[in-house]
This record gives structure tokens, sequence and C-alpha cells, in this order.
């Protein structure tokens, strides 16, 4: 795929979301776009961790422009024009980073953000996400026309309440078919066993990534993906077979994929 627009391509939109602050889902997104830009697929990753997005840090970037920049253009925005925010990474993947102010957030509307990603879509085989904590007025769209939500949560008793209370409000805005439940840090020491999770929070099945602290605070405070820099690393194994798993045929969601953004699930409930 060339970068250049292509209105018949649409990429798929993967959203990293946890119902919890601190959960993996900047580790999880940054190394996640790395093993896929490995496998030959054009990646954008998103910062819409509006107030404290720190994708860009984790990446060892400085970006000269963030999605702030890009709310006066958004009337005239096209795909040439997306291009000029994003930050190059030197592993090919790209970057639109988080407004580097908390206070510039809620100059990004749900809008905004949503037809940013509808038009690198057009650009990228897969733009992934990280929709910050729980769902939000300006994620809210997002989510709901994204292919695959990975839903990331540890064992900690705090993370599964709050993980279950937000996989049933996915369920009640009728997405919850796009959920892949994570599990990051799989064996910490926990009285809940890995294993008991997806069931606990109504799931089939999880995707399981192991606790490595060393690892992935090296990684992040580095701003080195541990897929690039510890690629036989037990972290970058799971990261890799998840970006496998992402990819395979059965991983679309067919069903419940639709090709517009419609208007935001609260208003147009609210006009019944
Ligand atoms: N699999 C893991 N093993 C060990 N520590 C982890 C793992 N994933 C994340 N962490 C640690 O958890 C903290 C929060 O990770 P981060 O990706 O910034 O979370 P979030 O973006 O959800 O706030 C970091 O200190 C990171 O090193
Ligand atoms: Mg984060």
């Amino acid at each position: 795929m060339s970068e250049t627009e292509n209105t018949n391509h649409l990429g798929k939109v993967i959203a990293v979301c946890s119902a919890k602050g601190g959960i993996g889902r900047t580790l999880i997104s940054v190394n996640l776009a790395v093993a896929l830009n490995k496998k030959n697929l054009n990646i954008c990753i998103v910062d819409g961790d509006l107030q404290f997005g720190d994708i860009s840090l984790a990446m060892d970037l400085q970006p000269s422009f963030t999605i702030k920049d890009v709310v006066d253009e958004i009337d005239q925005l096209d795909a040439g024009g997306v291009g000029s925010y994003l930050t190059d990474h030197s592993s090919g993947v790209k970057v639109l980073s988080a407004p580097d102010r908390p206070e510039y957030a809620e100059l990004v509307t749900g809008n905004v953000l949503a037809k940013t990603v509808r038009i690198l879509q057009q650009q990228f085989d897969y733009v992934i996400v990280d929709n910050g904590i729980g769902i939000q007025d300006q994620t809210v769209d997002l989510i709901e026309h994204s292919d695959q939500i990975l839903m990331v949560t540890n064992l900690e008793m705090t993370a599964l309440k709050n993980t279950k209370l937000m996989l049933e409000t996915l369920g009640q805005l009728g997405i919850r078919d796009k959920v892949r439940l994570v599990i990051n840090r799989y064996n910490m020491e926990s009285l809940i066993e890995a294993d008991e999770v997806p069931k606990m929070l109504g799931e089939n099945k999880g995707i399981y990534i192991p606790n490595n602290f060393k690892l992935a605070s090296q990684s992040l405070n580095l701003g080195i993906p541990f897929v690039i820099s510890q690629s036989k690393s037990d972290l970058s194994k799971a990261i890799f077979k998840m970006a496998e798993g992402l990819t395979s045929k059965d991983s679309t969601f067919q069903a419940t994929k639709k090709k517009s953004i419609l208007p935001n699930i609260f208003s147009s409930k609210a006009k019944g």
C-alpha cells in the first residue's frame, strides 16, 4: 500500500482501551504498532489519550505537530494534509501525537478525532488508537466504529471490577463482539488466576502478556520499543503473537464493520 490517498482502501482501526490508567495501554500500543510494521504493514498510531498522552515519549519522538494543530484545519483536511502532522519513527511507524498540554485536550472534539482517523484509514493498513481511560465523549464514536477493541486489564481487583463495567457498557453500545481481552502482566503475583479472568469478565478467551517490569519500564523510559531492542524477550514474543492473531482472517468483524462515522451514540439514542 502506498501512503498516498486511496479512497477505496480503508485500513483497520484498533482501539486500545482500558478502564484504568497505568495498565499498559501505551506500552502495548507502541509495541503492537512496531510489530505490525515488521509484517510490512503501514501503521499509524493516534494518541487519543488527549490530556496525558505519552506515545511520543515512549518512542523518543519530539513531534513538531500534534492533533491540536489538526483542529483548525479539520474542514479542509485531506490525506495529504493529515500526513504533514505526523511524526516519523525510525521503525517506519507514523505517530499523530497528543496535545502537549492537558488544557488543549478539550479542543480536540470527537468529530475531529473521528474524521482524522477516517482519513488516516485511507493511507494506512492499521490505525492504532490509544483511547485514554474509559469511554469518553471524545472517543466514544471512534471506539464504536473501530474494527477491533483491545481491552487491557491486569489482575488487580480494581482493574477487573472496572473492566467488567466497561465491557458491559460496550455491550450496551452493541460493540462487545469487537472486544479482544488483553490480560497484561498475567503472571504477576495475585490472588486471582489469570486463566479465570476471561470467564470472570464474560469473555471466551484472552490475550496473555507476561509480567516483565524491568524490560517494560526500561523500554518506556528509554523510549525504545522492546520489540526492537529485545525482540526475543518474553514480552516481545507475546506482542508478535498478538500481532499475528489480530491480522489473521478470523479476526475481522464483517458483521459489525461499518464504513461511515455515525453521529455520537448518545445523541443518536436521545433522538430515539
Ligand atoms: N507487561 C508488563 N510487565 C511489567 N510492567 C508493565 C507491563 N506493562 C506495563 N507495565 C508497567 O506499567 C506502567 C504503566 O504502563 P503504561 O503503558 O504507561 O500504562 P497506561 O498507558 O495504561 O497508563 C509502566 O511503568 C510499565 O512499565
Ligand atoms: Mg498511557
